[in-house]
């Protein structure tokens, strides 16, 4: 179901108005639709309910504590990658014991942070991190469960950036060194062997890099189960692609689950896996003014109040994000859709047909929802832009719009 959908010449989002929206709150505005969310999180585990897996939330997509909540609510469990998310993932209810811990650098303060809650699993990227978790674990007299991450050496056909499961990304041990390290780990002490983790990249858009993964990796669960008879537990990541140009080909939960689910079953292990865009982008649009359009001899710009700094994947990886007028139109014109930042990189969309807008119209940015206001700053001391919900035709502010006073709030010594 889609639901931005246009009514009578207007941009809705469920059944509000996208310009009631922001005549109310302001722009530049994140809108998400908890409908939406609620969704894909059901036609995920619908699709997958064959191995019935734990499906862990990543909230670096998407850290608004509404948005948490919305998707605990589902029965999701949480990916985290710092301190700070198991702090935002426990202020929004999460269970800690459904929640999964990855990041190449995790500090003893966070280690014990992660312990002290009683977290489901450590994602343990390296030996030397296996060795501060197992030192963290004796000093607190307590047990750490860990999985290493392996790297599967797949291609996941996807922006360099965040292609990760290659063996030369930061991420992850060799498989080729996977016993050496789990026999490391096992000789530590208070560290118990609990599973095997791996994620090739984001925004994969067909299914076959994660059945050539997944493949790669069975044989490897099946000798670490038979070693270790505490090994129960086999993440598979994240990485599902959503469509983000309307001719793109999103990549369909069902098509995903045939061609994974085959080697994921009767292994005896509980599956857990690692979403973030896939529940979370197609949920959310980022709403903008037209300040000015400014015609160049060589080039039409048109000049919004949204930035790089609400929204940094076009300037950071040349990301693409459908643009729609809020007032329906046809029309169309070719320009750079740029903000008010001193940077030339500071474009929403570049080169673009685009449509006819003037000075005071609204457009949405879509596809916002995922690594969208989780990515923002507050660049050239822009302050960060609010955060509505929407729930069939009610609308709640679930992130409110900072002021000046809290650009300097943190700052002392004036
Ligand atoms: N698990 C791990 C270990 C990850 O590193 C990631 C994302 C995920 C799960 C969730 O991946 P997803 O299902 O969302 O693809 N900022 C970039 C994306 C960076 C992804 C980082 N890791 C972007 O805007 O495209």
């Amino acid at each position: 179901m889609d639901v931005f959908t246009y009514k009578n010449g207007e941009l809705f989002v469920e059944g509000v108005a996208v310009r009631g929206l922001a005549e109310a709150y302001g722009t530049p505005l994140y809108i998400y639709s908890k409908t939406h969310l609620q969704t894909q999180f059901r036609r995920l585990a619908a699709a997958m309910q064959r191995v019935k897996p734990l499906i862990c939330f990543a909230i670096k997509a998407n850290s608004n504590g509404a948005v948490i909540r919305t998707l605990l609510d589902e029965g999701a469990g949480l990916d985290i990658v710092s301190g700070g998310e198991l702090f935002r993932a426990l202020r929004a209810g999460a269970d800690p014991a459904r929640i999964v811990f990855a990041g190449v650098g995790k500090t003893a303060d966070e280690i014990r942070y992660a312990l002290r809650t009683g977290i489901l699993c450590f994602t343990v990227e390296s030996e030397p991190e296996a060795r501060r978790i197992s030192a963290c674990a004796v000093e607190m007299g307590t047990t750490a469960r860990i999985a290493f991450r392996i790297n599967p050496d797949v291609e996941a056909h996807t922006h360099k950036y965040i292609s990760t499961g290659k063996k030369e990304n930061k991420f992850g041990i060799d498989a080729g060194r996977t016993l050496e390290a789990y026999a490391l780990a096992a000789a530590l002490p208070n560290i118990e062997i609990a599973g095997l983790h791996m994620h090739i990249g984001s925004q994969i858009l067909t299914a076959q890099p994660f059945h050539d993964a997944a493949a790669k990796i069975r044989e490897l669960c099946l000798r670490l189960k038979a070693l270790y008879p505490t090994f129960r537990y086999w993440d598979i990541g994240g990485g599902i692609g959503i469509r983000y140009k309307p001719e793109d080909q999103a990549l369909d939960p069902v098509a995903y689950a045939e061609r994974v689910v085959p080697l994921l079953e009767g292994l005896g292990l509980q599956i857990v896996m690692e979403p973030g865009r896939y529940l979370c982008g197609n949920a959310g649009v980022l709403v903008t003014r037209v300040q000015y359009v400014k015609d160049n001899p060589s080039k039409k710009f048109i000049i919004i109040d949204a930035a790089m700094s609400d929204l940094i994947r076009p300037a950071l990886y040349q990301a693409y994000h459908e643009i729609r007028a809020v007032a329906q139109t046809a029309a169309t014109v070719h320009a750079d859709l740029v903000g008010p930042i001193c940077e030339s990189g500071d474009f929403l969309a570049a080169d673009r047909d685009l449509p006819a807008v003037g000075e005071g119209d609204l457009l949405a940015v879509m596809s916002a929802g995922a690594y969208g206001f989780a990515m923002a700053s507050t660049y050239n001391s822009r302050p960060l832009v609010a955060e509505v919900m929407v729930e069939g035709d009610r609308a709640w502010v679930v992130g409110r719009r900072e002021g000046w006073e809290d650009l300097v709030r943190r700052e002392v010594g004036l």
